[in-house]
């Protein structure tokens, strides 16, 4: 049977992929920011995860207000790469796995979550700088990835219980999948940050970090955080961390910590990174 062997929690900053595809990574600004990810791209060459079904959100590049999916799955062949203004980055097409990706929408269907179903979709920074940071730059991505598109643009979108709730669906439905896989969720997205307005610039360390420490945690609090809090705390920006509960809601009530990175400033934001495993 497929089985959900571990979480990767990770922020998607669009200048971290200028950083790769520019060759920067060791430079004095990028250098601590990317250093923060060189265990887990050793480690992700150990787990060889046949399939990543990665929990991101569009930035208004391949959808646009005409429709706006709470919760969408890419169930496609492949995946092409947005461009968001100067180009598609220089990466590899994204394979996806139809077969589970169909299995998993039919599953949270059946559980009473209403999914948008994209049979073509081109992904953004959103998706391709989290698989840049994890496998570097590979000819092609060494695993199939399930896009899994949330809202977080906009207002209303969804709570984190709602969130944490469909991460547990999604581990339901993987692990009645009956082909061995082994699969993990990423969720990125975050942390502090807020791009417009009086307050842009926003950074929260302390808040941030509270964040992280509540997703090691046994109990499941940090499901139940409200929408007013991650603005206020976190910035506009801030509410994608909503995305990560839904990785953690797929590892289950204990988890272990292999691996945590935080860093500030990176662009405008904060950086945050985790790599969890199901206890
Ligand atoms: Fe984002």
């Amino acid at each position: 049977m497929a089985k959900i062997t571990a979480g990767v929690g990770s922020s998607h900053v669009p200048l971290l992929g200028v950083a790769v595809d520019q060759g920067k990574e060791k430079d004095d600004y990028f250098g601590p920011i990317f250093r923060g990810y060189d265990w887990t791209r050793e480690w992700e060459k150990a787990e060889k995860p046949d399939v990543v079904v990665l929990v991101y959100n569009d930035h208004a590049s391949y959808f646009d207000m005409n429709i706006v999916p709470t919760f969408a799955i890419g169930c496609g062949e492949r995946f092409g790469i947005c461009d968001e203004g100067w180009g598609p980055r220089p990466v590899p097409e994204v394979e996806g796995h139809p077969d589970l990706a169909w299995h998993i929408a039919q599953s949270l269907i059946l559980d009473d979550f209403d999914m948008t179903i994209f049979n073509k979709l081109d992904v953004d920074h959103g998706l391709t700088v989290p698989l840049s940071m994890m496998f570097g730059q590979p000819e092609k991505w060494p695993c199939k990835v399930i896009p899994f598109a949330v809202n977080v643009v906009t207002y209303p979108v969804p709570s984190g219980n709602r969130c944490w709730a469909i991460g547990e669906a999604i581990k339901k439905a993987v692990e009645s999948f009956p082909e061995d896989l082994n699969v993990q969720i990423w969720g990125t997205g975050g942390m502090s940050h807020q791009l417009q307005g009086p307050r842009a610039g926003l950074l929260n360390r302390e808040w941030d970090n509270k964040f992280l420490d509540m997703l090691e945690s046994d109990n499941d609090d940090v499901r139940h955080i409200p929408h007013i809090e991650y603005l206020r705390e976190t910035g506009s920006e801030g509410i994608e961390m909503v995305m990560w509960l839904i990785m953690r809601g797929a590892m289950g009530k204990k988890v272990k910590t292999l691996h945590r990175h935080y860093h500030i400033p990176c662009s405008n934001t904060a950086i945050g990174h985790i790599v969890l495993e199901p206890a």
